[in-house]
């Protein structure tokens, strides 16, 4: 995002990756004895069985070819299109995500049991980038305050910070102090709203869009969701992100969807829904103040972007 490109990306600018259809070659633990021709058939993750979720915008989704092939996922390229031509940069399975810090009961978590995590739902989310276009997309996944409840949150934990894997061996060097890492505070971790998504369009998530486990804050601006996550980690201190090392003028911790705080470098007024060709205005926490905005009261949202 600190590289400079037009604030606003026409829909017929998006480049389309033939090799996205090799997106279904999530293995489930598989992948190296299938490949050493020891296994007869590739076994295929399958998401289990979800509900809608009351909580899903009525907007239309996106296109999921768009959605797919028109990423931010700076570990597999700075390019939109490089996300889902780099996907073998990514082994989704086996994986682990370990939960630790000031928790009662740290644990860690085999994808498998992630999926145990209810309630899996389906939820039509609106998402708005810091850089001036939006999606609208269909994530299929589970409350994070449900995997919190699970290691106990200690009295003292005030912040949840979110750490990416990163292999410098096969992934970008340089651009961002890697491991990619995000923060919430722990309210807004705790949100109804604030999904830990496993699958988008019915399907496991593409290796592009964050596999096997990614963040999803839907009133916050896209680079809060953290994709491809190792680490949970609860913290007292409102942990740095990658992105405020960066560009501390530009990204603050907060990154709240706010129409009336431009950034430094262009307005956020307005967006571009990818799919259609007028401008939308941005809405206040991107359309979610009804649910969100509580958790800001007091608080002078330009100082705290
Ligand atoms: N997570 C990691 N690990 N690395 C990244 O570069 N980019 C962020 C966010 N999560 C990013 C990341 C940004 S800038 C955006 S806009 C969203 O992912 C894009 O998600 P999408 O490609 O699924 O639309």
């Amino acid at each position: 995002m600190l590289i400079r490109r037009p604030a606003d990306i026409q829909p017929s600018e998006i480049t389309p990756a033939e090799i996205y259809h090799q997106r279904r070659s999530f293995m489930v633990g598989a992948g190296s004895l299938a490949l050493a021709g020891l296994l007869p058939q590739q076994a295929e993750a399958a998401l289990p069985a979800y509900t809608r979720s009351p909580y899903s915008a009525s907007d239309n989704p996106t296109s999921q070819r768009a959605a797919t092939t028109y990423n931010n996922f700076y570990e597999l390229g700075t390019d939109k299109a490089d996300p889902a031509q780099n996907t073998h940069r990514l082994k989704p399975a086996p994986w682990t995500l370990r939960v630790e810090g000031l928790v009662n009961k740290p644990r860690s978590f085999a994808l498998e049991d992630l999926l145990r995590l209810t309630p899996l739902e389906e939820r039509i989310y609106r998402m708005r980038c810091v850089e001036g276009w939006s999606m609208v997309i269909p994530w299929v996944g589970f409350p994070l305050a449900s995997l919190l409840k699970l290691v106990e949150p200690q009295g003292s934990a005030r912040y949840v910070e979110f750490v990416s894997h990163y292999d410098r061996n096969t992934m970008t060097r340089g651009v961002l102090d890697w491991p990619y890492t995000e923060g919430l505070r722990l309210d807004e971790a705790q949100h109804p709203l604030t999904l830990l998504a496993v699958g988008m369009y019915g399907d496991v998530l593409p290796v592009q869009n964050g596999a096997p486990v990614r963040l999803v804050v839907p009133w916050k601006y896209g680079f809060k969701g953290s994709k491809s996550i190792v680490t949970i980690r609860l913290v007292e201190k409102q942990p740095l992100t990658a992105w405020m090392k960066a560009g501390p003028t530009e990204y603050g911790f907060y990154s709240n969807v706010n129409p009336e705080v431009d950034h430094p470098r262009w307005s956020q007024a307005t967006e571009r829904r990818i799919g259609e060709f007028t401008k939308r205005r941005t809405q206040m926490f991107n359309g979610y103040a009804d649910q969100v905005a509580g958790l800001y009261t007091g608080m002078d949202l330009r100082r705290y972007f």
